[in-house]
């Protein structure tokens, strides 16, 4: 039988990973500007730490994780996103007195066990970032700034920034008393799902996709309307610097994120162009995850975006960001020029060319079919003529233009004839 990768993961090939690189590049590029250092985290986790973060009645820790026991029997789960594992090293290596806030950011694969569908995987990758140790609004909105800068040189167009607020552990309660009390009135017309969770959680009736719960969502007391005063200043103050930043965006009040770490600003970034499954990005401010994980109080920031789904959406520019084809292709002929050739390929790829050559050292006409599919610059012939004068041929495969040289005169002319545009 043959086999074959599991459902919902997709393999990414040689052929699309510049997309991924390059996009990886843009970020390397744009969040270090803002004070953002790549951080490395393991794949794996203690279960608890997920459960405990995340939230017990999420249903990502209900029905999506990746749980297992290990060989000595500890529960261990792949992690399904990646501020539980940020937050846990923060605590675990004590990253507590930075000169100012703490910014990192991740890339990587997270698992979650949904049923796959277009935009939606098993195995899926994230970038991510998280700003640790202010409250200030200036955080929320700096960190929204970077990331529709970010989506701006990937070209990225026709996509929406939408925000709410979740208000804080003050003021919650009472609204969520509120919120069963009106969902109970519509009980008899919402999903099964939602039937099943409104009392344990119920903000997640007003975000849920079914075509009747939305209805019943629109009806709904909102948060906004229930805020604290520090987190209806608190929101006030986003919304005015985002205004001064020129950022255009959207209050939701039915946004209300699949995770409980949140208070005060969340947010999502939408596109049009991803079907059902249309965020790309979701965040916000999380100010009471590090002391609820045994750390001090440490109010952050944070977002993460989802790699495959932008992939999708980025209108890539090939000419510009294309990997380089090689630059010499060698068509070596006869024994004599199988050290030979071995030796000029390990020499120009020292100093920096990229060689390609066939293995099998077929016939002339075979080799140069080769050569023209990788679609190198140059053809370097190494016949047994050449090997004997000492003289080589370099045809530029653009041009059909052959120019002789000495071999210890390669890489001067290959670099020459390289700098000539065309
Ligand atoms: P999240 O909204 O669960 O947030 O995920 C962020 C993004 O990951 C989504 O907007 C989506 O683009 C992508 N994503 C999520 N699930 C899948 C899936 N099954 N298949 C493909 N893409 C997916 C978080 O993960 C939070 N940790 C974000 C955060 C960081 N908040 C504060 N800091």
């Amino acid at each position: 039988m043959k086999i074959q990768s599991i459902r919902g993961v997709k393999d990414i090939l040689p052929d699309e990973i510049w997309k991924w690189q390059y996009i990886e590049s843009i970020a390397h590029k744009i969040f270090p500007r803002y004070g953002f250092k790549e951080i490395r985290l393991p794949v794996f986790e203690d279960t608890r730490l997920f459960c405990r973060s995340i939230g017990e009645t999420t249903d990502i820790v209900e029905k999506e994780m990746y749980t297992f026991a290990d060989r000595g029997g500890d529960s261990i789960t792949l992690r399904p996103e990646g501020t539980a594992g940020v937050v846990r090293a923060y605590v675990e290596h004590k990253m507590y007195n930075p000169p100012s806030v703490l910014k990192m950011f991740y890339m990587g694969p997270m698992f979650r066990y949904e049923r796959p569908q277009a935009g939606r995987l098993r195995q899926f990758n994230q970038i991510g970032v998280e700003a640790m140790g202010s409250p200030s609004p200036v955080v929320d909105v700096e960190v929204m700034t970077m990331l529709m800068e970010f989506f701006k040189e990937l070209g990225l167009t026709d996509i929406k920034l939408q925000i709410n607020s979740l208000g804080s552990k003050e003021c919650r309660p009472e609204y969520r008393e509120l919120l069963k009390t009106e969902i109970e009135k519509h009980l008899d017309h919402l999903c099964a799902n939602c039937k099943n969770r409104y009392q344990r959680n119920p903000l997640r009736v007003l975000d849920c996709k079914s075509e009747h719960c939305s209805e019943i969502a629109e009806g709904l007391p909102k948060l906004i309307d229930h805020l604290d005063p520090a987190s209806a200043e608190h929101f006030s103050e986003v919304r005015s610097l985002l205004d001064a930043a020129g950022s255009p965006y959207s209050v939701n009040p039915n946004l209300v994120r699949g995770l409980d770490y949140y208070n005060r600003t969340a947010f999502e970034v939408t596109s049009q162009n991803l079907g059902a499954q249309n965020a790309i990005c979701g965040g916000g401010r999380y100010d009471t995850l590090v002391e609820e994980l045994d750390g001090p109080s440490t109010p952050c920031f944070g977002f993460a975006l989802g790699l495959e789904r932008l992939v999708s959406l980025v209108p890539f520019d090939e000419k510009k960001i294309l990997p380089k084809n090689p630059d010499i292709f060698l068509v070596c002929l006869g024994d004599e020029a199988k050290p030979i050739g071995f030796q000029i390929a390990h020499e120009l790829r020292a100093k920096g060319f990229g060689v390609e050559r066939d293995y099998e050292m077929g016939s002339m006409k075979s080799q140069l079919r080769k050569a023209n599919k990788t679609q190198c610059r140059f053809t370097l012939i190494l016949g047994e003529n050449e090997i004997r004068s000492g003289k080589y041929v370099l045809k530029n495969m653009a041009t059909g233009e052959q120019t002789e040289c000495l071999a210890q005169e390669l890489a001067t002319e290959i670099a020459r004839l390289s700098a000539i545009p065309g």
